[in-house]
């Protein structure tokens, strides 16, 4: 296996989109997603774009060809949603489509990939989870509960394929500058990070290139938070 091949999910905006540019910049060839790939354009050859939509089974059935031809050595499973709500006013749509995409997208996408790495007896996974998963959130029950179930799956998996030199870890950031975050990061906020300022992609980027590289081929298991001292033990 090319030991330099990452899947990016959620590869159009945001943290995805910062994880592309770092992916490419380290010699990483990139198969990024997101819902319409018609949208998508890049001029470099080793960035392709493939639309896939990680909450649908059909999209995901659709897509197991273009993953066993790009035999990924590198998952990310970045792609998330959010639907915030009061507890009781949340409905059962925004609860589930929030899991689905979250928790059950991230499950379906990780088996497509982790065949091929248990064939190659190599793979690094990392999951993109959410401080709102560890320390809670009000308005985000459901959104906490899809990223604390990331960090679980990430354990057990990790426990599952580690014989086989697959390592799975989580990162789980605090509060990153992308549309997700627009209109929440204000100065109350800030005053309350120790670092003093909201997190940027690259903060995220730069761990995501340390757990896929060599350097951390003994740390798995893991969920490293990156949120400027926001949430402490
Ligand atoms: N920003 C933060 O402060 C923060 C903090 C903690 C955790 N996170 C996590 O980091 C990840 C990225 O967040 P972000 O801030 O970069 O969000 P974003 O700017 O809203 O981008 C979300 C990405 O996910 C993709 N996506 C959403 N639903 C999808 C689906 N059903 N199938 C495939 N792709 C889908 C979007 O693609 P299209 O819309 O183009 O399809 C887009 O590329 C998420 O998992 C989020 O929960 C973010």
């Amino acid at each position: 296996m090319d030991k330099n091949r990452v899947l990016i999910t959620g590869g159009s905006r945001g943290i995805g989109k910062g994880l592309c540019d770092a992916f490419l910049s380290d010699g990483y060839e990139v198969l990024a997603t997101c819902r319409d790939a018609s949208q998508m354009s890049s001029k470099d050859k080793n960035l392709i774009y493939e639309s896939l939509d990680i909450s649908n089974p059909i999209s995901l059935e659709q897509f197991k060809s273009v993953v066993d031809d790009f035999k990924p050595s590198v998952l990310i499973n970045n792609a998330g949603i959010t639907k915030d709500n009061l507890f009781l006013r949340m409905s059962d749509e925004e609860w589930t489509d929030v899991l689905n995409t979250n928790l059950t997208g991230t499950f379906r996408v990780t088996k497509l990939v982790a065949k091929l790495m248990l064939k190659a007896k190599w793979g690094r996974i990392i999951n993109i989870s959410s401080i709102s998963g560890i320390m809670g959130n009000a308005g985000q029950t459901n959104y906490s509960a899809s990223k604390a179930g990331m960090d679980g799956f990430t354990r057990s998996l990790a426990k599952e394929l580690g014989a086989r030199n697959i390592t799975v870890n989580s990162i789980s950031p605090g509060f990153i500058e992308t549309d997700m975050t627009k209109g929440l990061i204000d100065e109350n906020l800030i005053k309350k990070i120790p670092l003093g300022r909201a997190g940027q992609v690259s903060d995220i980027a730069s761990i995501a290139l340390f757990l896929a590289s060599e350097k951390a081929n003994y740390i798995t298991g893991q969920t490293l938070v990156v949120d400027g001292g926001l949430f402490m033990k």
